[in-house]
């Protein structure tokens, strides 16, 4: 056949494009259609079963909805949770869904490619009911949309990818719930309940409706390599809210949102008393936080069930309201203890230190008055600020003051126009070391160059082991 020099050349750049594709996408094509993916990434996991979304026929045209794909997928995959688990590869593409569920021993792999859609159609988001620890949903009385994905009562679950996008979609949420035209509480993109050896790796989130990652009344989670942008006035966007959880490590993540970067919570007055599970057992470390309108890392304010044993290092913060904040409230009971914080470098921050024992935000108006938050044990060490313009409000309970804080070695740099009165201190206990500029007389300094307490022991979370997994199809 002879070929026209053009058309020749055509063919040519065909071939190269397609093989330079083919190459950016790490496929091999075998035989005629049958793809082969090779991927390796590190797993708590890996799985003997592997499948693509395509293969239960997900569409990634962005227009499809993938609901029913993602549903049959994993009912299909769970059958292998006894036989060494499956996973499930997104491919590249861009796969519109509503909500789903996962399943135990499962891993879900979002490719460097491939972008999940959040359906924006409320019938694709089954509902569920509220949080026992919360007695309501959030943004109002009724129950919640159930997460985009979903997961309950599972043991060894994995959600990772190359980096692959979880898209939200959020803007038409954040204008109904602004407009109070939700009786039912958003949703989330990841939401994990009463399980155990959780993964959530290397994938980006984007536009969450609402708070973005959420694993609750879980053990043994691993939080790590995760990007999550949403606009800074975007309402409710916290990046990741570990919840009434045990043994929690939260690594190598970059959150730009318009609330708190990472938000420690355990239930909500009443609701979270009687359900009594604490968040504890916490590492928070390497985290970059954009936040100019809430905190870097917040406890609270829902902490009913009690925070305990958190460690937070090696934290930056940029053009963020605040560092490590503490929100209570009269009727919550609970306590937040023994809060360890290192080498944090903040830069453009309205507060570096904020606690506040008057955040109210009550369930319903059943809250006891008599249950006092027990706020003590706080150790903040080896931080520099720049650009700040209040160093510190402090602002304990009156007949319940904030007890045991204290705060060494930190250097705070002002803006050009700071406040007078830099720490501002009501019903709080402690004392200061090498602190400028110095703190309130509420905290004394004390002369001795004492280091405020950082333990020294490894929380069992710190000792796993990943494994690398490939995917073997
Ligand atoms: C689901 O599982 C069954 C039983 O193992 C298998 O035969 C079938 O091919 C699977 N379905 C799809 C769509 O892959
Ligand atoms: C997902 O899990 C929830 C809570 O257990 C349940 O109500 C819902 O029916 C499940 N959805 C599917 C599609 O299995
Ligand atoms: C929520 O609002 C819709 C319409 O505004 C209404 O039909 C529905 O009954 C309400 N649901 C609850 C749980 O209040
Ligand atoms: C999930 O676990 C909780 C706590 O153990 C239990 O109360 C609940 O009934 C379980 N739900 C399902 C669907 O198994
Ligand atoms: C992941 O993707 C986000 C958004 O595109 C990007 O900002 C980030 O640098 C990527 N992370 C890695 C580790 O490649
Ligand atoms: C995440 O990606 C980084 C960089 O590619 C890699 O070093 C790390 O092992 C990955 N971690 C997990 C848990 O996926
Ligand atoms: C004080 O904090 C800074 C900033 O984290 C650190 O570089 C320095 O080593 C600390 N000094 C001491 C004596 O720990
Ligand atoms: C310092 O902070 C102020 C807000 O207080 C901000 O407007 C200004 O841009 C910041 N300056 C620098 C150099 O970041
Ligand atoms: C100090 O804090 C108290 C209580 O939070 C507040 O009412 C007061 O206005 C603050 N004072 C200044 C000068 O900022």
């Amino acid at each position: 056949m002879e070929l026209s020099p053009k058309s020749r050349c055509y063919q040519i750049i065909a071939i190269v494009s397609s093989i330079l594709i083919l190459e950016l996408l790490s496929l091999r094509v075998q035989g005629s259609s049958q793809v082969e993916y090779s991927i390796s990434y590190p797993a708590i996991n890996c799985r003997k079963h592997s499948a693509v979304l395509t293969d239960f026929g997900g569409v990634g045209d962005g227009k499809t909805s993938n609901t029913k794909a993602f549903n049959s997928a994993i009912a299909n995959l769970s059958q292998f949770a006894s036989d060494g688990g499956a996973q499930l590869i997104v491919p590249p593409g861009k796969w519109l869904t509503g909500s789903f569920n996962l399943t135990s021993h499962f891993t879900l792999y979002i490719h460097k490619e491939a972008v999940l859609l959040a359906s924006q159609d409320e019938a694709e988001w089954p509902h569920l009911a509220v949080l026992p620890s919360y007695g309501r949903g959030r943004d109002g009385p009724g129950g919640r949309f159930s997460s985009l994905i979903f997961g309950t009562n599972l043991t060894d679950v994995v959600v990772t990818g190359g980096n692959g996008t979880i898209d939200g979609q959020g803007a038409p949420w954040w204008i109904k719930y602004r407009s109070n035209q939700l009786n039912i509480t958003r949703p989330y993109l990841i939401e994990i309940m009463y399980s155990n050896h959780v993964q959530i790796s290397n994938v980006t989130l984007i536009n969450s409706p609402s708070w973005n990652v959420h694993p609750i009344y879980c053990s043994n989670v691993l939080v790590q390599g995760l990007t999550i942008l949403a606009p800074i006035d975007s309402p409710n966007t916290d990046g990741i809210n570990p919840d009434s959880c045990t043994n929690t490590i939260i690594e190598d993540c970059y959150i730009v949102s318009g609330d708190d970067c990472i938000a420690v919570k355990s239930g909500w007055d009443q609701y979270g008393t009687k359900f009594g599970m604490p968040t504890k057992h916490l590492i928070i470390r390497r985290l970059t936080c954009i936040s100019p309108d809430s905190a870097t890392i917040a406890l609270g304010s829902e902490m009913s069930g009690g925070i305990k044993d958190v460690r937070a290092e090696d934290i930056t913060a940029i053009d963020t309201q605040s560092g490590v904040r503490i929100k209570t409230a009269i009727g919550r009971g609970g306590y937040v203890k023994d809060i360890y914080v290192r080498r944090m470098t903040m830069k453009t921050m309205k507060y570096v230190f904020w606690m506040t024992g008057s955040y109210g935000s009550h369930p319903d108006p059943n809250f006891d008055p008599k249950a006092l938050p027990e706020i003590t044990g706080i150790n903040y060490r080896d931080m520099v600020a720049e650009n700040v313009t209040y160093s510190a409000r402090l602002d304990g309970i009156q007949n319940d003051p904030f007890t045991g804080i204290c705060i060494s070695n930190v250097t705070i740099g002002l803006t050009e126009k700071p406040q007078k009165l830099q720490w501002n201190c009501t019903d709080v206990q402690g004392f200061t070391s090498r602190v400028t500029p110095p703190a309130c007389n509420l905290l004394p300094e004390k002369k001795d160059n004492t280091d405020c307490f950082y333990p020294k022991d490894k929380l069992p979370i710190e000792n796993i082991e990943l494994k690398t997994c490939f995917m073997t199809k």
